[in-house]
């Protein structure tokens, strides 16, 4: 567009009169991008409620209490706010800017080049807002965004962008909105309570004395179906410059937190006037080990199931793994591997075999029980299976060979055979890959079927092993993709339905058949990978059959929430058997429970007590 010189002027003189009357809830607008961004703004009134290291944070002196609205705003300048002092009320003139650090982040507003910034009075009161004191200010539950059609987790995934739709915000529904909503003001936080462990740098997600969803018996948040936990808050560096500790644990109870409301690194936070103090933990200090043990016949058979975290013969954590399998799980019968590296590690060098790490294993759990298990597994093509490279990592099996071995008459596969189903129902490998050559496993783990049975070849199962690829390229839940970007979910998708549809082969010839299917599938039940896995196959989520309560649903924690990315299912045979106490199922929180020092996996491992008589 061309304007004439005079058209020209008389708009200038009217951007520059309606601008130099901003107030700062004008400046933010009701949206998520300021109307003025990139626009110069004069005399912007404001008091100073807090300094950090880049900058400081003005107030309104005239409130909007639109619940839209932030009253406050970061001023971004190393030197502007070196002669100012909390209290202080000044005006100044300063270029409105989006700012963030990545394009998959959501934008903060902020006024940038500030000038004749000037003092009008000091000793001003500054009082922070509470949050969930009263309606307008109680963080949403559920949602996040408006742009994610009520599933964080729904597909298509990155269908629309916070940025480009600029949605105006309801924080009564959404939680991004709500803390956008807050954006620069100053906060306090009542009894907050630590829902997650401590990142690298120290921070922390909490909520507050506000209502909260999904609340389990540690205190945590659990992700469940339609809510993911927006309630809950990021604690980020402290203002002051101390650090906030690092042996924060799960449910601790914290000192009140005053500090800014912000947006850096994909994620809404406060950063707090200074550290975080722990006044309380959680009873008992540490969990409690698994009640089941094994009835050594087939009306009590444990299953454990466990993701060990690259382990290697030489990682120094593996006596604390042989620990948790002997004290925590009970040396069950059967143990479903995951993350079994090769013998050296994450050497490079063509090794693939994991006998040694295996027996190194067997030989701790031997050491610290007398108990005496057998392992089988098979090797994947090097550097074919993902994970960490050269680590090899693939599933494996620990047995006891006292009580079961893998029915006979079956070789073991190759890396590259895929296992068939053969009249009987029997496996053509014991045990043997399922479509190891299908695109689907590119760069992943492939599943481990087996077949078993007790000593006197009467009662038989079959088990599959299971490590679907990770969630590795997601975008954060808070970030600017909506919905987020749930990395690899195509790939789980094809691997579900490539593995169900082989066990589905099995129900087919054998509707009574028993199996277990277990193993880290990363992802959540509740998400399309994981319902095609149970449709297709028709297994049964041993979470559910065992009536577990949905909050205690948890074996991570990823940002904010306690979640479930391991599980196990079982066919329709077996949880029939729950009215007898056949079906028994706990998750054992040895490591989400414990500090980040003090945890052996990021991963917690399971137990079950199943009735797989026939
Ligand atoms: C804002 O002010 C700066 C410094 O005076 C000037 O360089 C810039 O062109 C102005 N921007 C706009 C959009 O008026
Ligand atoms: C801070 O105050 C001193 C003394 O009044 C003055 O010389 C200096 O220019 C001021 N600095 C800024 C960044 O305003
Ligand atoms: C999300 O979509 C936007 C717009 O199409 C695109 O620029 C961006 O790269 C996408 N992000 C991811 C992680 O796919
Ligand atoms: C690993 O052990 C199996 C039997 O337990 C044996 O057949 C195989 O040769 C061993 N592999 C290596 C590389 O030693
Ligand atoms: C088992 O215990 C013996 C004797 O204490 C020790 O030498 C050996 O290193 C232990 N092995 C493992 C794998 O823990
Ligand atoms: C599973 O894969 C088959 C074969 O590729 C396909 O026909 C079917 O639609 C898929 N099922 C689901 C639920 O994705």
């Amino acid at each position: 567009m061309k304007f004439s010189p005079l058209v020209a002027s008389v708009y200038a003189a009217l951007q520059l009169s309606l601008s130099s009357a901003l107030t700062i809830s004008e400046i933010n607008g009701h949206k998520y991008l300021s109307p003025y961004a990139g626009q110069n703004v004069t005399a912007v009134k404001g008091l100073v409620t807090a300094k950090g290291p880049s900058g400081f944070w003005i107030k309104s002196t005239t409130l909007d209490l639109d619940p839209r609205s932030s009253n406050s705003i970061y001023v971004f300048s190393s030197s502007a706010g070196r002669n100012l002092t909390v209290g202080d009320i000044i005006t100044l003139d300063a270029t409105v800017l989006e700012y963030r650090s990545s394009s998959a982040y959501i934008y903060l507003t902020e006024l940038t080049t500030p000038s004749n910034v000037v003092r009008i009075s000091s000793g001003n009161k500054v009082t922070p807002i509470v949050i969930g004191e009263w309606l307008l200010k109680w963080p949403p539950t559920e949602q996040f965004s408006s742009l994610d059609n009520w599933d964080v987790f729904g597909l298509p995934n990155n269908a629309s962008q916070l940025s480009v739709k600029n949605p105006s915000l309801n924080p009564l529904i959404y939680g991004l909105d709500f803390w956008e909503s807050l954006s620069g003001e100053l906060v306090t936080v009542k009894r907050p309570k630590a829902v997650a462990k401590p990142s690298s740098f120290g921070d922390t997600w909490v909520t507050g004395s506000w209502r909260v969803s999904g609340r389990n018996k540690r205190g945590g948040l659990t992700s469940t179906d339609r809510d993911s936990n927006p309630e809950a808050i990021l604690i980020g560096s402290p203002l002051d410059g101390t650090p906030n500790p690092k042996t924060t644990r799960l449910g601790d109870d914290l000192a009140e937190i005053t500090g800014i409301v912000t947006q850096a690194f994909g994620y809404y936070r406060i950063l707090p006037l200074t550290a975080l103090s722990v006044t309380g933990s959680q009873s008992p200090d540490v969990a409690p080990v698994t009640t089941f043990t094994s009835g050594g016949s087939c009306s009590k058979l444990t299953i454990g199931s466990y993701n060990v975290e690259n382990l290697t013969p030489k990682s120094s954590y593996l006596p604390s793994i042989a620990s948790h399998i002997v004290n925590y799980l009970k040396t069950p019968d059967l143990v479903f591997l995951q993350e079994i590296q090769d013998d050296n590690g994450a050497t490079n060098n063509g090794v693939v075999s994991s006998n040694l790490t295996l027996s190194t294993l067997i030989a701790s759990i031997y050491n610290q029980s007398g108990t005496t298990y057998a392992y089988t597994y098979i090797s994947p093509i090097n550097l074919a299976d993902g994970g960490e490279p050269g680590g090899n990592i693939r599933v494996a099996y620990l047995y006891k060979p006292t009580l079961l071995r893998l029915s006979p008459g079956a070789q073991i596969g190759g890396s590259l055979d895929a296992n068939v189903v053969l009249p009987g129902p029997s496996l053509q490998y014991n045990p043997g890959r399922i479509e190891p050559s299908n695109a689907a496993w590119t760069a992943s783990r492939k599943p481990l079927a087996a077949q078993w049975e007790t000593l006197d070849g009467k009662n038989k199962f079959f088990t599959v092993n299971v490590h679907f690829g990770s969630k590795g390229g997601s975008s954060s839940i808070e970030g600017d993709y909506r919905p987020p970007v749930n990395g690899g979910i195509e790939d789980r998708e094809a691997q579900a339905n490539v593995t169900a549809t082989f066990i589905s082969r099995i129900l087919a010839l054998d509707p009574s058949a028993r199996i277990i299917a277990s193993g880290d599938f990363n992802e959540f039940a509740f998400v399309s990978p994981i319902e095609t896995f149970q449709s297709i196959s028709k297994l049964q989520d041993l979470d559910v059959v065992a009536g577990i309560p949905e909050v205690e649903r948890y074996s991570y924690l990823f940002d904010m929430n306690c979640q479930e990315l391991d599980h196990m299912f079982v066919s329709p045979a077996i949880a029939k058997k729950k009215g007898r106490g056949g079906v028994e199922f706990e998750h054992v929180h040895v490591n989400t429970w414990s500090s980040v020092a003090g945890q052996i996996s990021d991963h917690d491992p399971a137990v079950a007590r199943l009735d797989l008589c026939q």
